[in-house]
């Protein structure tokens, strides 16, 4: 995917004079929709469950399955009692089949301040990685099976003192006939001082009517992203808000694919009470809960003002393993409800699930992928497979059932596909600095629509090996590549929807992956922006509904240019990366249309000398330096400012910098 065209500019740069002269001409751009920046999210390694979903309670619901045996991981006993796993003949649900037995075991009774003996027993769990504790509200339950009179306490504590920062009663409803939920709330009294921390539950043995109790499905959390139950971590939804996306792109990714066909992200096992949602086969390693289902990922979508891209399951599994032609059919009619469950009307068959859910009008839904990197796990014949017929059937069911859907391909044009028409492509790219510098001029001559769908520089200029030469964390090098690569996708806006940062967090006690936007741990301080957050924020908060055409070579600086109509603003994007002569681009910067004396702002990022520095969470350091001034157009109407070696800047004439969401136009094929 080099560029002759670029290398040999790179080539003469050395000679080029320093100065560069830009003048945007008001004619002869692209009208297009504002090109989009955004995300992908799948549950890499306790970023779903652990992550951005708020449960704290880990291994809630005793789930798993041949690949993942159930376990009692992450549940202790208190006082001695005998937890064992049971696999009851009257289950909580066909889906939560397994529970928690809980006996008095070895106890030790106790006496209390009336004189009255007691047998306290219970248990506790550790969460994901630990627990944030603080004085605020959590909202609780448990299911429990077996009588019992008396009450059950709720409590947040040390892991390592012991020590209680809150703590509830819950009196008890419990019968031996049917399994009954309890719910509570807790506020503690202090804030913990690290995370490392639990959540116990305990009972008085002495008020049980046979030896034990039997649990299921204790819940946890801490308020929410806009308060939504079975919600997001709000502190892990606002860092993403800030940097504006408007694009999210979900189930994934390889979450998506599954691990076999029988185990690919079924939507339907992702909606509706948790005690009807089984256990998925994870693709990082571990189960998960379904608890972040496809509901949750609409609604963060919309209470972020994100237009969501579903991905649907395109007839393809991670071993590689491919749905014949003649059996396709039911994954494109389960497409179909699905989409229909998603923006169906109310009156409709699926449409009524949803509503029957709480949201009664249909989410908002132009973009529908199929699939996810079929020209990878399958190999060639996946690949083929998805060219001959599984895409062309999807592209068909669902262009004709919802025309105005964007029907997006896994695989893009540089996949060797001749996307058939109406249908879009997706390209993904996970490269050095340099090799993101070269998607400067990719798209120029691409005419179909494609997305971005997973982007990142991960490797160091010369590392290639997903084996080795990953970075840790994102850095500064790799997030001016970054912003060149993005340049280059906003020239191009006409065809390229938008671009999505992937994967986007990350946990800091199970790495699956190299570079995220964002790092995380049960420690809220912990969470991060890296040096690609303030990259890409800086991007998405100043969107162009218009690309103007210009004047002038590119290289080392590349920039874009153009106007939003809803702000009236004018708006230059820049990136230096590797200046040869000058450290500073001298830049003179006219727009036709712009008078003398029009003011505008100029932020400027410009990072670490060492351009392989990071923001490391441990020490808190962002070495993202922002500078912003104000420009004024000389009598001429030029904009005279001088841009830094390995920098990204923004020069902005509008007084509101974001573009209004609410009139967000859809992509026009190029
Ligand atoms: C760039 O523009 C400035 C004035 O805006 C002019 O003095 C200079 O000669 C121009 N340089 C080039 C290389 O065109
Ligand atoms: C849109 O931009 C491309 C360059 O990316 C250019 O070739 C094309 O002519 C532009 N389209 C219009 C309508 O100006
Ligand atoms: C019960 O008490 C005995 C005697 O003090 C002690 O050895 C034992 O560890 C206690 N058991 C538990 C579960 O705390
Ligand atoms: C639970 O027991 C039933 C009946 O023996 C069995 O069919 C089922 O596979 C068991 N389930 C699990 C998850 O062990
Ligand atoms: C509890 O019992 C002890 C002796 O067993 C007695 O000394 C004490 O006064 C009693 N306390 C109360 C509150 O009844
Ligand atoms: C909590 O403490 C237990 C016992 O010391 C330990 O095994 C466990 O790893 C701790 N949990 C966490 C999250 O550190
Ligand atoms: C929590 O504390 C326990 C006991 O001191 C220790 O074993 C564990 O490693 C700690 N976990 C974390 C995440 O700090
Ligand atoms: C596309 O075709 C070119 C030329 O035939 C080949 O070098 C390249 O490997 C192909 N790419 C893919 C993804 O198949
Ligand atoms: C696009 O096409 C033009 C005209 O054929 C060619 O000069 C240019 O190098 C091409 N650009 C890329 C990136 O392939
Ligand atoms: C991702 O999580 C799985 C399951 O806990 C673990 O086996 C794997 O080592 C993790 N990956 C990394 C790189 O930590
Ligand atoms: C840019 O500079 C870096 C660091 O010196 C180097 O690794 C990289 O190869 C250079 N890239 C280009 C295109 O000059
Ligand atoms: C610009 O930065 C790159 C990467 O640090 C470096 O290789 C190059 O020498 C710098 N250019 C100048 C003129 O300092």
């Amino acid at each position: 995917m080099v560029s002759l065209k670029l290398a040999a500019l790179a080539a003469a740069v050395v000679s080029l004079a320093a100065a560069v002269n830009i003048t945007v001409s008001s004619e002869g751009g692209n009208a297009t929709s504002p090109h989009q920046y955004g995300f992908l999210h799948e549950d890499i390694n306790y970023s779903g469950d652990g992550g951005l979903y708020a449960e704290l309670i880990n291994n809630r619901a005793f789930q798993g399955s041949a690949v993942y045996p159930v376990t009692l991981a992450h549940w202790y006993p208190i006082n001695g009692a005998a937890l064992s796993l049971q696999n009851l003949s009257e289950p909580l649900s066909t889906a939560l089949p397994i529970s928690m037995n809980v006996a008095a075991g070895k106890a030790n009774s106790s006496v209390d301040s009336c004189n009255q003996s007691k047998t306290i027993i219970g248990f506790y769990n550790d969460g994901y990685f630990g627990m944030d504790v603080k004085i605020k509200k959590y909202t609780g339950s448990f299911w429990v099976k077996g009588g019992y009179d008396g009450v059950f306490e709720a409590s947040l504590q040390s892991n390592i003192t012991g020590e209680v920062f809150g703590s509830t009663t819950v009196k008890s409803m419990s019968t031996s006939l049917e399994w009954i939920e309890h719910q509570f709330e807790l506020t503690p009294e202090k804030d913990a001082p690290n995370s490392n921390n639990t959540f116990a539950i305990t009972f008085d043995a002495g008020g049980i009517e046979d030896n034990s109790l039997d649990f299921n499905l204790i819940s946890l959390f801490p308020p929410t992203y806009k308060g939504r139950k079975n919600g997001i971590r709000v502190d892990l939804a606002e860092v993403l808000e800030e940097f504006h996306p408007t694009l999210f792109r979900f189930p994934g990714g390889n979450m998506l694919e599954g691990l076999t066909k029988n185990t690919w992200w079924d939507w339907k096992n992702t909606i509706g009470p948790l005690k009807d949602r089984p256990e998925f086969d994870g693709v990082w390693g571990y189960p998960q809960t379904n608890g972040l289902g496809l509901m949750e990922y609409l609604y963060l979508a919309e209470d972020m003002g994100m237009e969501p891209i579903v991905a649907v399951y395109g007839g393809m599994a991670l071993d590689g393993s491919v749905t014949p032609q003649d059996e396709l059919q039911y994954f494109i009619d389960d497409a179909l409800n699905e989409i229909e469950f998603i923006r169906g009307p109310a009156t409709s068959k699926w449409g009524s699930v949803r509503a029957s859910l709480g949201h009664s009008e249909p989410f908002k839904l132009q973009y529908v992928e199929v699939g996810n990197e079929d020209w990878l796990a399958g190999g060639a014949e996946g690949w083929a497979t998805y060219m001959k017929y599984r895409f062309p059937m999807f592209l068909e069911a669902i262009s004709t059932a919802y025309p105005d859907i964007e029907v997006i391909s896994s695989g893009s044009v540089f996949d060797n596909y001749t996307i058939p028409e109406p249908g879009a492509g997706d390209y993904h790219i996970y490269g050095t600095p340099d090799s993101m510098v070269e998607q400067y001029d990719l798209f120029d001559n691409v005419t179909i629509p494609h997305i971005i769908g997973e982007a990142a520089a991960v490797h160091p200029n010369g590392g290639t090996d997903w084996d080795g030469g990953l970075m840790e964390y994102p850095w500064w090098g790799g997030a001016i590549g970054e912003a060149v690569s993005l340049i280059g996708y906003e020239r191009n806006a006409n065809k390229i929807i938008g671009a999505c940062y992937a994967p986007i967090i990350r946990s800091l006690d199970s790495w699956a992956w190299a570079s995220t936007m964002v790092q995380f741990a049960a420690d809220p301080a912990l969470t991060t922006k890296s040096t690609s957050w303030y990259i890409w924020e800086l991007f998405a908060g100043h969107l162009m509904t218009h690309t103007l055409t210009s004047t002038a070579d590119f290289i080392p600086l590349y920039y874009v240019t153009g106007k939003n109509e809803d702000t009236g603003a004018y708006i230059f994007k820049g990136a230096v990366y590797n200046s040869t002569n000058e450290a500073d681009i001298p830049v003179s910067l006219s727009f036709d249309g712009v008078e003398a004396g029009t003011e505008a702002e100029l932020t400027i990022l410009t990072g670490p000398e060492n351009p392989y520095g990071y923001n490391d969470p441990f020490t808190g350091v962002n070495v993202v330096k922002t500078t912003k001034e104000k420009v004024v157009a000389s009598e001429d109407g030029v904009f005279e400012f001088s841009l830094p070696n390995m920098s990204f800047s923004v020069l902005n004439t509008g007084s509101s910098a974001l573009s209004k969401r609410s009139e967000m136009r859809h992509g026009q094929r190029g």
